[in-house]
């Protein structure tokens, strides 16, 4: 292994549907307003994935972006990590499928499930698979359907969520760049606040189950929030920490955008102003795995994000799990 060997993040993409959902439009469906999901979440809209398209064609449309980014072909990929909870189906993987339709036939695939800390969760291995010089060009993915598996009767969830892809391209850096460290977690007691009961091998699809919405996912919002306002602040001091950079160096935080209340507190227990906080919950709701790269990207569209500026990266989700990566933009 060399030890001056970093990974870094050479390019960026996204797929994301085209149609959108407004709190509105939810009002002419169920039991809410525009006002309770805005000042509850900070949600006014979502992006929903039409009939026929699938977790593969938004994550290879995210990758394909993503490598044109990085100036590479998808010959030259030697490893597509998808971080998804909602597959094209139970197998194989949706890395399988992206790796057929963008052409990367060099490449080794596979899913990851962390729900919505999986794109942290990737990006932390996939460094290390670069940083031992194993793989030099990994391709790491965020995707996710999510209104696939939201009950849309259920007002305390299906507000929620929305559909998308993000995609980075990990290669070869030289320090001080690249991504420096990663803190990851679980705690699996967690289970059940939040899941989808049915579909697996604990409970498979039935027409009960279908009757009963258990295939749909699940919640216990209110202890969800309170873990989650907790633990995204926790995390990133920590891989701060790791990475030997006070929070005051911090140029931009990119968290899991869930909810901008769980938001807010993350970044008031790192000490930083909003101004250094990237939000778009408002734009895309919670895309799960895709949420971050989706920031990220955009971020980066936005000219955000500058050589050498400190980034950190930070989600929560089912399981329960939780992860940062603190990155210095090459
Ligand atoms: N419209 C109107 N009223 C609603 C809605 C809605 N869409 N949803 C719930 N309500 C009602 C409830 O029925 C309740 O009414 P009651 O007091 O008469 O019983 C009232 O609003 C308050 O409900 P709470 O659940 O207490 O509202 P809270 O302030 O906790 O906000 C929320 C709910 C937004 C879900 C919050 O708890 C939250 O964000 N939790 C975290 C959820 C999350 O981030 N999940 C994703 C994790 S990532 C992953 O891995 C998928």
């Amino acid at each position: 292994m060399r030890n001056d060997l970093r990974a870094g993040i050479v390019g960026l993409g996204i797929g994301i549907p085209h149609s959108v959902v407004t709190n509105y439009d939810l009002e002419q469906c169920i039991d809410t307003s525009d006002e309770w999901i805005f000042t509850r979440t900070g949600i006014r809209e979502r992006r929903v994935a039409p009939h026929g398209i699938a977790t593969s064609d938004l994550a290879a449309q995210a990758a394909l972006q993503a490598l044109q980014n990085a100036g590479k072909t998808p010959e030259e990929v030697d490893l597509i990590v998808v971080a998804t909870a909602t597959p094209d189906m139970p197998w194989p993987s949706t890395a399988c499928l992206v790796q057929a339709k963008i052409g990367a036939s060099r490449a080794a695939a596979f899913d990851l499930n962390a729900v919505c800390s999986g794109f942290v969760y990737a990006l932390w291995m996939a460094a290390q698979a670069v940083e031992t010089g194993a793989y030099r060009c990994v391709l790491v993915i965020g995707a996710d359907i999510l209104s696939r598996q939201v009950n849309w009767e259920d007002r305390a969830t299906c507000v929620l969520f929305g559909d998308g892809a993000g995609a980075v391209v990990l290669a070869p850096v030289d320090e001080p760049y690249g991504v420096l460290a990663g803190v990851l977690g679980a705690d699996g007691t967690g289970a059940p606040l939040l899941n989808v009961p049915a579909g697996g091998t604990r409970e498979p699809l039935s027409p009960e189950a279908l009757a009963q919405k258990r295939h749909t996912i699940q919640m216990r919002g209110r202890e969800v929030f309170k873990f989650a306002v907790t633990i995204m602040g926790e995390v990133s001091l920590q891989a701060l920490e790791k990475a030997g950079i006070p929070s005051e160096e911090v140029a931009l935080f990119i968290p899991h955008q869930a909810n901008i209340r769980i938001i807010q507190a993350a970044a008031e227990r790192l000490n930083l102003p909003m101004e250094r906080v990237f939000v778009n919950v408002d734009r895309y709701g919670n895309t799960s795995a895709a949420s971050i790269p989706i920031a990220l990207y955009e971020a980066w569209a936005q000219g955000l994000l500058k050589r050498g500026n400190v980034v950190v990266v930070v989600g929560f989700g089912a399981g329960l799990t939780w992860g940062a990566c603190v990155v210095r933009w090459v």
